[in-house]
């Protein structure tokens, strides 16, 4: 690995939440290759909420947990509901990414066991929300970037609380875990625009110890 011979920047988001800027840059290349293998055995597909609605984003996962969401509620499977089969396993450069992203901003066990695929084109969103499906709210989020850019909502422990806007661009990662672990957030409606590796889209790895 080469991430030695990268620095990046880091911008507080607050208290155990950061932004590293271009964590995920230096292994983009193995990222997607791994993100290709991962789709072709879970393929992207469009959940249903609780509600009853269609999600905008395009969801996958790996590792041994998976997030889903269905009419019967959000929970971790360790299978695919559509093929019935195991979560593809987590890439060794997806964790890899997590954890060392996680040691950067200050998280230096992190070993997740989920990873969440997001998939954006423009006009897709993410209302705001928490990240609460998880038994261990000790362990941090990791959430890193790629493809088109997207303004990522960071608001507080409440949901009418003020929100900040952050820009997020390919290969930045996101980071939130302590006092900030529960913050809720979300992602406003993408707006056109392609990028050279992954034309119209982006692409969201969330990494969380669910068990
Ligand atoms: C999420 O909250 O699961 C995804 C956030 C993002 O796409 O940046
Ligand atoms: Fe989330």
């Amino acid at each position: 690995m080469t991430r030695n011979l990268f620095e990046g920047w880091t911008e507080s988001l607050g208290e155990g939440a950061a932004v590293l800027r271009g964590f995920a840059l230096p292994e983009e290349t193995a990222l997607l290759a791994a993100l290709g293998e991962v789709a072709k055995l879970a393929p992207f597909r469009h959940m249903t909420t609780p509600g009853g609605y269609r999600m905008s984003v395009a969801m996958t996962n790996c590792g041994p947990l998976g997030w889903v969401t269905d009419q019967t509620g959000y929970r971790y499977d360790a299978a695919d509901p559509e093929t019935h089969n195991p979560w593809p396993p987590m890439p060794p450069a997806f964790l890899l990414l997590a954890t060392s992203a996680a040691a950067s901003a200050g998280f230096s066990n992190f070993v997740p066991d989920a990873c969440l695929i997001n998939r954006y084109e423009p006009g897709a969103k993410l209302s705001l929300h928490q990240d609460k499906d998880e038994r261990d709210f000790s362990q941090p989020i990791v959430s890193a970037s790629l493809g088109i850019p997207a303004v990522f909502l960071f608001g507080g422990l409440k949901r009418a609380e003020k929100t900040m806007r952050v820009s997020l661009t390919h290969g930045d990662v996101v980071v939130w875990g302590g006092p900030a672990r529960l913050r809720y957030h979300g992602v406003l409606p993408l707006k056109e625009a392609e990028h050279p590796l992954l034309g119209r889209k982006r692409i969201n790895l969330t990494f969380r110890k669910a068990a």
